[in-house]
């Protein structure tokens, strides 16, 4: 794009500003600046600018909210023969290779403060392995049990893509088939100044982030990764985020019963540990399954209980999915994802009308993010399924504190301990904690059936130790 046409579009946009130093870039400032907005929706940002930042949307909140069927861990009576088929149905899936993994990992993990791509972050209680190879080897270990590769999409963005595909060469893709992984970037959102215009970060770049993992459903479509998928014949995606190393990336169980019930859309919950905790709710709102976020649900409903005194809303969203290739793809026809825009006003570094760079300490813009979730009521026939905390949910969120390293190194020392247990080795506790740091390599076992299988070649965990298993066993 020449300067005159750049200058005519973003003024139609009310966006000119955003050349207010182009007379003073060099030919590579200005090519960075002119590249930014060939990669905008200047439409679009005309909208949000008007809908989003100089008006707040109206709370959107549906009139009658009920709770929602769940299916729950361990099938009654009447469900047994369900989950029988279901389980079968996700193993032929995974023999078959109709199932993709798809990792998120564009996010910028500010609140952790890590310097570098979060999936980098040693997370393990014993090897200290990184967040990334925690999954690598959890996909490889299910290929090697189904004989089938299960291919791996890893959404990066902007902030982190160079360093995240580096950090998998330098440890060679963790053992994976370099080619059955497919790396692609997120879009990019504009910041806004709270008048609707855009913030310069420099003077030749706009101030961008990441548009969310929503954002996720429209870089699956225009990366390739759909295509790809149609070209491998892989039909579901299993969906979760890269802070999370106690997901079960893949649960033939889950994504069986997925296939089986016609979902497009399929998601875990867990119950809530208190009335307001920060996890999303699944709820029936005006009849449609949806996500209501913690700080959009009333606390007159949050705290809301049954009459045995159980949480009336009680299953939270723990951001795993299973996704159907052909709900992302019918997701994008037409070119733009229905998706909602959701506002946070935040502390934006920018540089002011005089070319100085401001580092605000108030909150001074807007940014707008889509979030996957809100994909869930445009789904047909959309299922929620119940796991356990202690199985599968401990993400590491920020330094110190509730949902951090620590915390997480701790809860999967307890699962670990737990499987250990159950396969009939005994493991000392002190004050109500596994006296003894202990890791599973998912290449030795992904869950408690198969850690159960394979006969522990110990009795006890001795106290105090620092217990590794690895592929063949302990290390
Ligand atoms: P979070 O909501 O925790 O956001 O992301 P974040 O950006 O990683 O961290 P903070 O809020 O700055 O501290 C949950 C998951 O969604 C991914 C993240 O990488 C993480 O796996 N995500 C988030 C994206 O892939 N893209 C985004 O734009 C936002």
């Amino acid at each position: 794009m020449n300067s005159a046409s750049l200058i005519r579009e973003l003024a139609s946009a009310g966006q000119e500003q955003v050349l207010q130093f182009w007379s003073q870039l060099d030919p590579a400032g200005q090519k960075k600046l002119a590249g930014q907005v060939a990669a905008l929706d200047l439409r679009l940002v005309a909208q949000l600018a008007d809908g989003y930042v100089r008006n707040k949307p109206p709370a959107a909140l549906p009139k009658d909210i009920q709770p929602v069927q769940v299916y729950p861990r361990r099938p009654d009576g009447k469900q047994k023969e369900l989950y029988r088929r279901a389980l079968q149905r996700g193993q032929q899936m995974l023999r078959e290779g109709k199932i993709g993994a798809f990792l998120v990992a564009g996010g910028q993990g500010t609140r952790l403060g890590y310097d570098g791509p979060k999936g980098e972050y040693p997370i393990t209680p014993v090897k200290n392995k990184p967040l990334f190879q925690v999954f690598a080897e959890q996909l490889l270990a299910h290929s090697r049990d189904f004989g089938r590769p299960i291919p791996w999409y890893i959404m990066t963005s902007d902030m982190n893509d160079g360093p995240t595909r580096s950090f998998f060469t330098k440890h060679m893709f963790f053992g994976y088939d370099e080619k059955n992984i497919f790396f692609f970037q997120q879009g990019m959102m504009p910041a806004f100044a709270m008048d609707g215009t855009l913030l310069l970060a420099k003077r030749d770049s706009l101030a961008l982030s990441p548009d969310g993992h929503g954002g996720s459903l429209r870089a699956l479509h225009k990366s390739g990764a759909l295509a790809d998928m149609r070209c491998r014949g892989v039909e579901h995606l299993s969906y979760f985020q890269v802070d999370n190393p106690m997901v079960h990336c893949i649960d033939a169980l889950f994504l069986g019963l997925h296939d089986l019930t016609c979902s497009e859309m399929s998601s875990k919950t867990i119950p809530k540990s208190r009335p307001l905790e920060k996890v999303g709710n699944f709820v029936m709102g005006d009849g449609v399954l949806q996500v209501i976020e913690y700080s959009d649900l009333p606390r007159k409903l949050a705290t809301q209980r049954n009459a045995d005194g159980s949480l009336r809303l009680d299953a939270g969203s723990i951001a795993i999915h299973a996704l159907r290739v052909s709900f992302v793809e019918r997701l994008n026809t037409g070119g733009q994802l229905r998706l909602p825009w959701h506002r946070a006003e935040k502390k934006v570094p920018y540089v002011d009308e005089a070319g100085k760079s401001i580092n605000p300490d108030t909150l001074n813009a807007v940014k707008l993010e889509q979030f996957v979730f809100d994909a869930i009521p445009l789904a047909q026939n959309p299922i929620v399924y119940t796991t356990e905390r202690a199985e599968e949910f401990s993400p590491v969120k920020k330094d110190k504190g509730s949902d951090s390293p620590a915390t997480c190194r701790r809860d999967q020392i307890r699962r670990a301990a737990r499987w250990l247990t159950e396969a009939g080795v005994t493991v000392t506790m002190k004050n109500g904690k596994p006296d003894a740091a202990i890791e599973i390599s998912p290449l030795y076992a992904t869950t408690a059936e198969q850690l159960r299988q394979r006969k522990a070649p110990i009795h006890a965990v001795q106290t105090g130790a620092k217990l590794y298993f690895g592929a063949n066993g302990i290390e």
